[in-house]
Parts: structure tokens; sequence; C-alpha cells
């Protein structure tokens, strides 16, 4: 029998390939768009228990679910120093209100969005699940903040299973172009840049340092492409429905999943220069440089150890950068302006 899924953030980058890749995979989807429709579940709950003009409002919850993949939340590292109350009220106390809505109608099953923001300036690489936690910024600690919270939640109750997903850097798009990533206004993150670079909405990338102990000195990290991401989610789904463990590093034992991570990265590091040089191929586009200093706060080489999820979840990234970049631009040469048009979405001159 398919399951009942609900996904919040549904309709950002990551949750809509999760979403199309549930589709694909047999199961029957509700998409919540961001985490305000959270509050409003609670108010239409409340109002069906006074009143009986909202049933059908009610039926999200009419359906039971059987899990629930939470992205929803906001992700600019550099709008939560600005605005940190609005990072916790939306991520942190989100999740809990979405923890106690899921409560109170027994749906016990989490599958969190986290990132690998928690593990700092990585002392050493690759990260694993044990590596020391640190955050650096508001957003990150809304990260940490919720993976404790989980662990806490687990605690005080064993019937929850929950998964925590820390994401690398997701990059590319559906093979399809028809859905990808398009951020609004200044693209934060790196291949977003370099993709309306190409596309003739900006005219340089400009290269956070040059000067880092790196292959080329600039900053590495673990690019996964997001087809890739999105089938994690449910190789966890899959975990949560048959929650046996053959616990990685001693295959006679057992455990049964409790609140558990796994990084989602393909293990191997790429430098900014490397990146950009694929992206080239890919599309037959120069991407002219701008060299500039480091960016505050930003860690010099961050890469995944992926052992816990290919031996717990049997799951592991099958797309290298050249696909990554293939699919990336793909989407972009069909959608130069993402969802958008020229005048919605701040070209510049
Ligand atoms: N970079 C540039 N120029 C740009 C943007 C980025 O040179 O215009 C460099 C950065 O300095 C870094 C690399 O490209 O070396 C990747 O930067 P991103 O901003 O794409 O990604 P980060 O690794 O900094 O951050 C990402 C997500 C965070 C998440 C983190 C987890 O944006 O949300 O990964 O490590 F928390």
């Amino acid at each position: 029998m398919s399951k009942n899924i609900l996904v919040t953030g549904g309709a950002g980058y990551i949750g809509s390939h999760t979403v199309l890749q549930l589709l694909l995979g047999g199961y029957k989807v509700i998409k919540m768009v961001g985490i305000v429709g959270i509050s409003l579940i609670i108010d239409k709950l409340l109002l069906v228990q006074r009143g009986n003009t909202l049933i059908i409002k009610q039926s999200y919850w009419v359906v039971r679910f059987d899990a629930v993949i939470h992205f929803a939340g906001l992700k600019a590292v550099g709008e939560s120093v600005e605005k940190p109350l609005l990072y916790y009220d939306n991520n942190v106390i989100g999740t809990i209100t979405l923890l106690e809505v899921m409560a109170a109608h027994g749906c016990k099953n989490l599958v969190f969005s986290s990132s690998a923001t928690v593990y700092g300036w990585p002392k050493e690489v690759p990260c694993t699940e044990e590596s020391p936690l640190s955050a650096v910024n508001p957003y990150g600690r809304t990260k940490l903040f919720i993976e404790e919270i989980c662990r806490d939640v687990h605690h005080s109750d064993p019937e929850w299973k929950i998964i925590l997903l820390r994401y690398f850097n997701p990059v590319g798009a559906h093979p399809s172009g028809h859905i990808g990533e398009d951020p609004r206004g200044i693209p934060n993150n790196l291949m977003p840049f370099v993709q309306q670079v190409a596309v003739g909405r900006r005219p340089a990338l400009t290269v956070f340092g040059n000067d880092y102990a790196t292959k080329d000195g600039t900053g590495v990290r673990d690019y996964i492409h997001v087809v890739d991401l999105a089938d994690g989610h449910i190789a966890a789904l899959r975990k949560l429905s048959d929650p046996k463990i053959e616990l990685a590093f001693n295959p006679t034992s057992y455990a049964i999943i409790g609140c558990e991570v796994y990084n989602l990265g393909t293990g191997k590091g790429t430098s900014v220069l490397e990146m950009v040089a694929a992206f080239e191929r890919a599309s037959g586009k120069k991407i002219p440089l701008v060299m500039a200093g480091r960016r505050a706060g930003d860690a010099e080489i961050v890469y995944a150890s992926t052992k816990k999820a290919e031996c717990e979840l049997d799951w592991r990234a099958r797309y290298g950068i050249e696909e990554m970049c293939r699919d990336q631009w793909n989407w972009a040469s069909k959608n130069p302006y993402g969802y958008g048009s020229p005048e919605s979405n701040g070209v510049m001159k």
C-alpha cells in the first residue's frame, strides 16, 4: 500500500525535487509551501473543533500521514546574522509547532533537513557523523538546536523515529530541465551565481579567497546532485518503515532506529575553480572571474564521510560534477530567468 507523506517546504529547491522522486516512487504526497502552513493547519483544527464549516480544509489531517519530511525553513546565512529572531522563530519555533501537531495526530516519523553547516569549520575531513559540532551563525545554530530538540523528543517518547539528514552542497537540477534552483535576488551560493553569469544576468563571478591551503587556493566543498539528495530522502523513509539498522561498523549486530543522523554527500571535495571549469565545459560559456578576499565565516575544506548512509540507508550518490553541471545548464538554458521573467527577477545590466 502506498504511503502518505507530508512535505513541508515542498516548493523549494530540494523539496520540489524530492516531491517528484516521491511521486515517481509511488508515494502519495501532500505538499505545504513554507512553514506558515503549519500554523494554518493548527488554526483550521481549532476551527474545526468549534464548528463544522471547515471540514474540507482539515483534509490535511484527515489523511493519516505515515511520515513528514520537513524542509521548510530560512537558509540565508547573512540574513540570519541580521535577523536572528526571524530565523529562530521560523526555523526553531516552526519545527516545534510541527512536532506538536504531529504528536497530536499520532504521526511520529520525521525526516529533517539538517546541514553540513553543523560541522562549522571542520578540523578534520571527511566529516563523519561523530565529528564535533559547532555553529558560526544563527542559521547554523537553528539547525543544531533542532537536531538537539529532535533527540530530546525521541528520548522522551521512543515511539518517535527521526532521521536527521546533513546535506552537503546540493547543486544541479532535474534532468528534465523543468525544475531547478531559482534564488531571489543576488545568489549567495556558488552555482546559482555561476549559472546567472553563464546566461548573461551577471558580469562575473567573485571568487571568495584564493589563498586557502587547498589544491588551487580556493575553497573545497562536497557538491551533490539534487536528485541524489532527493533519493536520500526516499532511502530515509524506507528506513523509517523498516527501522532495523545493521550497524555500519559491526555488521553482525543490529539496532532499531530512534533519532539517527546521516551525511548526504558524495565524499569528494571539489574546489571553486574546478567547479567553474566543469560548468564551462558543460555550458560552452566562459565564466569571467574576479578574485576577492575570503568571505567571513567560510570554511576551507568541507566534505563528507558517506560510509554511514551507504551501510545503514543503502544509499549512495550516483552523479559526479559533470552530470551536476550538465543538468544545471540544461535547466538554466531552458529557463534563464528561473520561474520568473526578466522583469520580475532583477536583471543586472
Ligand atoms: N563562493 C565563491 N563565490 C560566490 C559564492 C561562493 O567563491 O559567489 C565559494 C565559497 O567561498 C565557498 C564555495 O564557493 O568556498 C561554496 O560556497 P556556497 O555559498 O555555495 O556554499 P557553502 O559551503 O558556503 O554553504 C552551503 C549552504 C549552507 C550550508 C553549507 C553547509 O549555502 O546553507 O553549505 O556546509 F549550511
